[in-house]
């Protein structure tokens, strides 16, 4: 699924989703010129896609895809890494999670503004404990099947 590239990416909204990560980024979490590698906030953020997945389907789920993935902003060493995580879809075994990903720098600085830094949608598939595709069980808190 292609992120929406001609909606406007503005820090001035709220974020999308429910809080379900919030994290720190280090100083070993950087490449040797001293940024935060692209490859520690996706590995954050199938982290934080895989806690909703796993209360969604009640149980083991492996992430199939992930799409749309966008670095809006670097991350600097020292920001709180907050990310949000928002269902998108539900099939009969996979669903699609949508993340968001802002910080906050409460080390250099103490203010409020918080920057939108980066996005992806994970889809993320139910399995038993043989590691096959199983049906997600309906689940109220999270959505109805029509
Ligand atoms: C996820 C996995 C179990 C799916 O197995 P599979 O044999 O492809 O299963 P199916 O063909 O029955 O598809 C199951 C679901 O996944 C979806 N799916 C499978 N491959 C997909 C792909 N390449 N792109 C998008 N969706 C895909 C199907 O659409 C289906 O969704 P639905 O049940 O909601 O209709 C298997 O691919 C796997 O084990 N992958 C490795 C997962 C993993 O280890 N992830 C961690 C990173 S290494």
């Amino acid at each position: 699924m292609e992120a929406d590239h001609t909606e406007p990416q503005s820090d001035d909204r709220e974020p999308r989703g429910v809080l379900v990560l919030r994290t720190l980024a280090m100083p070993r979490d950087t490449n040797p010129w001293g940024d935060i590698f692209g490859g520690w906030i996706l590995s954050q953020m199938d982290v934080a896609a895989g806690l909703m997945a796993g209360e969604v389907a009640q149980g083991r789920s492996a992430t199939v895809t992930v799409d749309g993935v966008v670095f809006h902003r670097p991350v600097i060493v020292g920001h709180t890494v907050c990310i949000y995580a928002e269902l998108l879809r539900v099939g009969r075994s996979s669903m699609d999670i949508r993340l968001e990903v802002w910080t906050r720098d409460l080390v250099h600085r103490w203010e409020p503004e918080r920057d939108f830094v980066a996005e992806a949608v994970f889809r993320y598939v139910a399995v038993d404990a043989e590691g096959a595709p199983r049906m997600i069980p309906d689940n109220p808190e999270f959505f109805t099947r029509s």
